[in-house]
């Protein structure tokens, strides 16, 4: 709605995770890194966790697009699943031919997939990525099953590598006894981290170029402050909060969003001013009393 007013190709602050629009902030960065080296070195079990809206499946998208050619990776995104569904699942997204019956047969199959690919490597030269996103929804019994997946191996090396991203509950659901030896099992723990502010306005001026702005300083850093502390640097927020306040600042048609537009964007969008935080109370009301406007 305010594409034209700000001459703006797409839309910037999309809930969408798309790889095109990727910020790395000093923790997305460092997860990206983990997870390409670790592959790379053949770390069986990598895990990754954050908040909600962290930013987590955007990285997950971002590894996709930079795994070499040399590595072969089955996706699960959906973690609802049955024992059974979920190894069908993996070995369709390899692209295997699913054999009907049971369980057994299925691992059967994958196990065949994945020794192919430890033979042929060299000619071939593919290794198997498991993917699992959502993970903190995996029941603990298919959280098993994927610790399982991870023993098929030589003597040598792993013959599949898994990577889990999930919310902190994943972390939790790990701390279980009858999980103590998935738990043991994990060769590389990465975090994605809230944003700081100084990344939060990056973040904010990034994502307005990918979509086609020019110039700078689309926020006063007032805005940017309130941006900040209302979305506890969780780019989801951010996004939903600077979308609103877009939209109020083409409706005043104002150049720029001020800290007003993102009190309306929160207003709208959480409810109130509950959140805003302790903090910001007593300096309003000392604004206030000097007349001026909070
Ligand atoms: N590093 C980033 N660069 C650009 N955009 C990001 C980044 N991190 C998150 N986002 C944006 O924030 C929103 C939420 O991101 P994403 O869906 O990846 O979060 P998530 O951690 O997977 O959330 P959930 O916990 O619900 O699964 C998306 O619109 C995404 O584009
Ligand atoms: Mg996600």
């Amino acid at each position: 709605m305010y594409g034209d007013y700000f001459s703006l190709k797409e839309r910037p602050f999309s809930l969408t995770p798309d790889p095109d629009f990727l910020f790395l902030s000093e923790s997305h960065q460092r997860a990206l890194d983990h997870l390409l080296f670790g592959l790379e070195s053949g770390d069986g079990f990598i895990v990754v966790t954050g908040d909600i809206g962290v930013g987590k499946t955007t990285v997950c998208r971002a590894l996709l697009r930079r795994l070499p050619e040399r590595f072969a990776t089955a996706l699960v995104v959906n973690t609802l699943l049955t024992e059974k569904e979920l190894l069908r699942t993996v070995l369709e997204d390899f692209g295997v031919t699913v054999p009907g019956g049971t369980r057994k047969d299925l691992l059967d199959a994958l196990n065949r997939f994945l020794r192919f690919h430890l033979l042929a490597e060299a000619e071939i030269g593919r290794r198997p990525v498991l993917i699992i996103d959502e993970a903190q929804n995996l029941a603990p019994s298919l959280l098993e099953q994927v610790r399982l997946l991870s023993n098929l191996e030589t003597e040598k090396r792993k013959l599949l590598q898994i990577v889990l991203f999930g919310q902190k509950e994943l972390q939790e659901k790990l701390r279980l006894p009858q999980l103590r030896q998935f738990d043991q099992r994990i060769t590389v723990r990465a975090t994605i981290l809230p944003l700081d502010l100084r990344e939060t306005s990056r973040y904010i001026q990034h994502r307005m170029s990918v979509a086609g702005a020019s110039g700078s300083a689309f926020l006063s850093p007032a805005a940017e402050r309130l941006i900040h502390r209302r979305s506890r640097g969780v780019p989801r927020r951010i996004n939903q909060l600077c979308d609103r306040a877009l939209l109020a600042a083409c409706v005043r048609n104002a150049a720029r969003v001020e800290r007003e537009d993102v009190v309306r964007a929160a207003e709208s969008l959480f409810g109130g001013s509950k959140g805003v935080g302790w903090a910001a109370w007593p300096w309003r009301w000392f604004r206030l009393g000097r007349g001026g406007a909070a």
